[in-house]
């Protein structure tokens, strides 16, 4: 008997044809690009097409006879967002689809906690996978250029660094649960106004320095999945059609192995958007097969415009994102839904966002013995925020609203009086933007009440702010002047009760003309589902406040940068950058502007202590990192979090540099008394800028300092150190 040795691969598809489709997925023996090779082979160009574009509104095609299902996806970044109806916007009817409710992204960016961001990013992976997605939409992470961008509340702030310590574990969190993560907006829709067609014009070096740092740590460190292509232009090109930002740095410099999926309706042609590096294109209005990447990208390589190796890249980037998400696994993790464990971690992130602004005479916490009557005023006492926003609005299974955390704590001892002070006028909508039905009548009457309760009670809780009215997808606020005259009414409140404390709502900055008046403020956010119990335990000292800010409270609009240059929001659909890398702090600190409450900023119940700020070197050489140590204590009574901040200014440089800029933090907890020893290295890297003319990072020789802070604008302690170019036995020896 003769034996004929035949390949595996040969064999296996003889198997498979006998067999079914289920045995080349599953294949044990064969690696994910054989078994992809394997796919690919067997597809025709028709199921290859079929699943770079949507056929439904948050889905792509499989290739069912080949095993290959469609790929399901949600928004994102803060829940999963409500089931709608396969081909229109319409809620879908169920009736078990209510999320978990997660504190936004400025808030979760304000606990400066990575740690809590892994395990918010697990809790959202498990109810994506329990809901049967393969991509949740999110993280957002556009750097706040403008106090006035309407989605400022769901991104991370106004640093590069601490967005790519934040993002970082969101995404491993996410994808350790057999979900993609998908990394939005790329790049720079910083603005929602005109944010179909306006073109951000900024140099390579604010490019690099400032926008993207994040994306780069998401797909380097993280291995994001996949990315979502913003709806803007960048340097003349739409973003889905931006060889340069697709093709050249996220495929190209990063090696990013993943899928660009267009934001939804945000592609504008065929053969520019496939070969720029767009893989997906979603959600336009248009039968799907005449969707850009359908019939006409069949057209396209028929005529040899776009290669069937262009394709086939596409697609082996869809099933590699299928594979290294699970969809192919038989064990693939199932997630849970709306459970203990994801209502906890919405709480622990809002303990830990929530930042005391200002505490006048230690008016908080409140004492929950003594206190008799409290007045409790505002809209936002009331309101819940989740369904709001956009995009990112969710069905929440529960949201506690802040009125109802004070009555959830108080006990029979002490009266609550809530009174509105000020009414919601405002309806948004996508057409016409705000549209505002303020009366001043009743304003003044609404005011009148509240203040007259003020008046009467020991204590004043006024919960202020905005709402996704304004915080909200497709427009900008026109100021930052907070709505419905509640500057009036908090004014008014003031001077009725000395011991008025505000509570802030809001994912964005705000003007606070009477912030002299009111001992007490609080920034709040949009904090989850568990919002109303944390204002509480925090009002009333449970727990310790230790969220910082993560972008700048300017004291006028015109304070801001993009706004003092008049470069926002550009004219004829340009928008120059020509603050350029002085973007939020670094504005402020290099043009000595005082803000209202710095980058960094956030107080405690209790008080800290540093000292021995020590550097490893004085002298170190070009390439060579430093290594930082230092001492804090808590000198307070109270247990607390302390975020210790590192920043780090170039003394002598051929080019403009920031005053400061942060390179390293670490949040810890002490109790009272207690000391910690902090170790920080900071690599060449935090030294560098970014050259234009070699187009590459580069530190120069000369004097640089390290300053160790509470905040950017409260700097403890500072040490020197030099960088020399000549290699002497003095330099350290720790390299990036
Ligand atoms: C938003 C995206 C979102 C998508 C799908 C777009 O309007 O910009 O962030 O993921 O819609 O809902």
């Amino acid at each position: 008997m003769r034996f004929i040795k035949v390949p595996t691969v040969v064999l296996l598809f003889f198997l498979l044809a006998c067999s079914g489709q289920h045995l080349l997925v599953n294949h044990q023996n064969l690696s994910v690009d054989q078994k992809i090779d394997s796919l690919l082979s067997r597809m025709t160009l028709e199921e290859k097409i079929g699943m770079t574009h949507g056929n439904t509104k948050f889905s792509t095609a499989g290739v069912q006879r080949l095993g290959i299902p469609d790929l399901m996806m949600s928004d994102g970044p803060h829940g999963v967002r409500e089931e709608i109806k396969p081909h229109s916007w319409e809620p879908a009817g169920w009736t078990n689809d209510s999320s978990s409710y997660f504190p936004t992204g400025t808030a979760l960016s304000a606990t400066w906690n990575p740690d809590l961001a892994y395990r918010f990013g697990q809790a959202l992976g498990q109810e994506a996978r329990a809901r049967k997605k393969d991509i949740i939409l999110g993280p957002g992470i556009n750097i706040m250029r403008t106090p006035l961008c309407g989605r400022n509340f769901e991104y991370m702030g106004e640093d590069p660094y601490l967005v790519t310590r934040m993002v970082v574990p969101y995404i491993k969190g996410v994808q350790e649960q057999d979900v993609a993560a998908c990394l939005k907006h790329y790049a720079l829709n910083n603005q929602e106004f005109e944010r179909n067609q306006i073109n951000a014009k900024l140099s390579e070096r604010a490019l690099r320095e400032i926008y993207l740092p994040g994306y780069e740590a998401a797909v380097r460190d993280a291995e994001v999945l996949t990315v979502m292509s913003a709806y803007n232009k960048v340097r003349g090109f739409w973003c889905s059609e931006n060889s340069y930002l697709l093709n050249d740095i996220l495929k190209g410099e990063w090696k990013f192995s993943g899928i660009v999926i267009s934001d939804w309706a945000g592609t504008h042609s065929t053969v520019s958007a496939a070969n720029a590096g767009l893989d997906i294109e979603m959600g336009t209005n248009k039968p799907y097969n005449e969707f850009y990447f359908a019939d006409p990208l069949m057209d396209a390589v028929q005529k040899g415009e776009v290669s069937e190796k262009t394709i086939d890249d596409k697609v082996r980037r869809i099933l590699k994102v299928m594979f290294k998400s699970g969809v192919f696994k038989e064990d693939r993790a199932a997630g849970s839904f709306v459970t203990k464990e994801h209502f906890d971690v919405a709480r622990a992130v809002a303990e830990e966002a929530v930042v005391l602004l200002k505490n006048d005479n230690n008016l908080l916490p409140l004492n929950i013995k003594k206190i008799k009557s409290i007045a409790v005023i505002g809209d936002n006492a009331t309101r819940k925020h989740a369904a709001g926003g956009g995009s990112s609005g969710l069905k929440a299974l529960y949201e506690i609203t802040p009125l109802e955390g004070l009555k959830n704590k108080i006990t029979a001892n002490t009266k609550i009086e809530f009174s509105l002070g000020y009414k919601k006028t405002s309806k948004f909508t996508w057409d016409k933007g705000v549209l505002n039905s303020f009366n001043p009548e009743e304003a003044q009457k609404l005011r009148q009440e509240a203040v007259s309760a003020a008046a009467k009670s020991e204590v004043v809780i006024v919960f202020a702010g905005l709402n996704h009215d304004f915080d909200t997808e497709g427009i900008d606020r026109k100021d930052m002047v907070l709505p419905y005259e509640q500057d009036i009414l908090i004014k008014e409140i003031s001077e009725v009760n000395p011991n008025t404390v505000v509570v802030l709502i809001s994912g964005s900055p705000v003007e606070m003309p009477w912030h002299e008046k009111v001992p007490s403020i609080l920034q709040g956010w949009y904090a989850g589902m568990e919002a109303g119990n944390v204002f509480a335990d925090i009002l009333f000292g449970d727990v310790n406040p230790s969220g910082k800010l993560t972008f700048t409270f300017p004291n006028t609009l015109e304070d801001s940068p993009a706004h003092t240059l008049g470069t926002y929001p550009g004219r004829d659909l340009q928008s120059e950058y020509s603050e350029d890398i002085l973007v939020g702090y670094r504005w402020f600190d290099t043009k000595n502007i005082d803000p209202l409450f710095p980058f960094g900023h956030g107080l405690s119940y209790s008080t800290f202590e540093y000292s021995d700020l020590k550097l490893s070197k004085a002298k170190i050489g070009e390439g060579a990192g430093v290594q930082v140590s230092l001492t804090v204590k808590n000198s307070g009574n109270q247990p607390g979090y302390e975020t210790v901040q590192l920043y780090v200014q170039d003394i002598e440089s051929s080019l403009i540099r920031p005053v400061k800029e942060l390179k390293a933090f670490e949040k810890i907890y002490l109790q009272p008394n207690e000391i910690k020893n902090l170790n920080f290295k900071l690599n060449a890297s935090a030294f560098a800028f970014f050259d234009e003319m070699d187009m590459q990072w580069k530190t120069e020789p000369g004097v640089f300092k390290v300053h160790a802070g509470s905040s950017s604008r409260d700097i403890r302690l500072t040490a020197d150190f030099k960088i020399v170019n000549t290699i002497n036995d003095t330099i350290d020896i720790f390299i990036d």
